[in-house]
């Protein structure tokens, strides 16, 4: 752990969170440095680790928008690879573990209070109003107003119906020259399907990262609002 920052020391020694630190924080970095205007999201806040990370490291004009179910996760569909199935199964018959020897968040009796006190305990007061964490599914929660660009998004959700939820409705606000980290891309098919059918739709989409995780970014000279995707 020698080489993360103490804010993700003390995250991961918490066991917050599965995410690698040095992804988040270099295209943090990076939208800082480029002026990328716009809001920071995440979607598969779960244990809250990487949504403490992005909300104290983001730009001074951003806020910060978390996204869960805070619960069960749904289950996954036809498009989705053998291993996200086995996994489900795993996790719906209550034998999944957690973190640390910790409990499965998933199992968790009051998960969306527990990320808040955790917010908290990080000086992230849940009264702040750049902080904004939006319980339910995706499918409910996740719509922007129409002036709302983001710079940065976290895609955290490992499944096809999620990811492909998420790339749709995040796209259109996308601000030019913002970043899409889509971090189940090698560890589960479904993720990789869905991004795979929506790059082959969106060439101004280009990939800069391509290892652990994958990481896209608008081209800087696409027009500021794209039109929404019609699947
Ligand atoms: C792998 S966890 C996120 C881990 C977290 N980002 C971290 O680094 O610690 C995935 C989360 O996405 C949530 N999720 C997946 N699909 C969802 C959906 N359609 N609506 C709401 N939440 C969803 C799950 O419930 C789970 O909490």
């Amino acid at each position: 752990m020698a080489q993360l920052s103490p804010l993700a020391q003390a995250i991961k020694q918490q066991h917050l969170t599965y995410l690698s630190e040095q992804k988040l924080h270099h295209r943090l970095k990076q939208i800082q440095q480029n002026q990328t205007p716009g809001d920071i999201i995440e979607t598969g806040v779960a244990l809250r680790g990487s949504a403490i990370l992005l909300a104290r490291l983001m730009p001074p004009t951003a806020e910060f928008h978390g996204y869960d179910v805070f619960g069960m996760i749904p289950p996954p569909s036809p498009n989705d690879d053998p291993k996200s199935h086995q996994r489900y199964q795993i996790i719906a018959q209550g034998a999944s573990p957690g973190l640390g020897g910790h409990r499965y968040y998933g199992y968790e009796p009051n998960l969306y209070q527990k990320v808040l006190d955790h917010f908290q305990a990080f000086g992230l007061h849940p009264n702040n109003p750049r902080l904004h964490l939006h319980r339910g599914y995706f499918e409910d929660t996740l719509t922007f107003r129409p002036d709302q660009t983001i710079a940065l998004a976290h895609l955290d959700c490992d499944w096809y119906k999620s990811v492909k939820t998420c790339l749709t409705r995040i796209y259109p606000a996308l601000s030019p020259g913002g970043y899409l980290i889509l971090d189940d891309y090698y560890d589960y098919g479904g993720c990789r399907q869905a991004t795979d059918e929506f790059l082959a739709q969106h060439s101004d989409l280009q990939v800069v990262i391509s290892q652990e995780n994958l990481v896209l970014q608008k081209s800087p000279r696409a027009s500021a609002k794209s039109q929404p995707t019609i699947f």
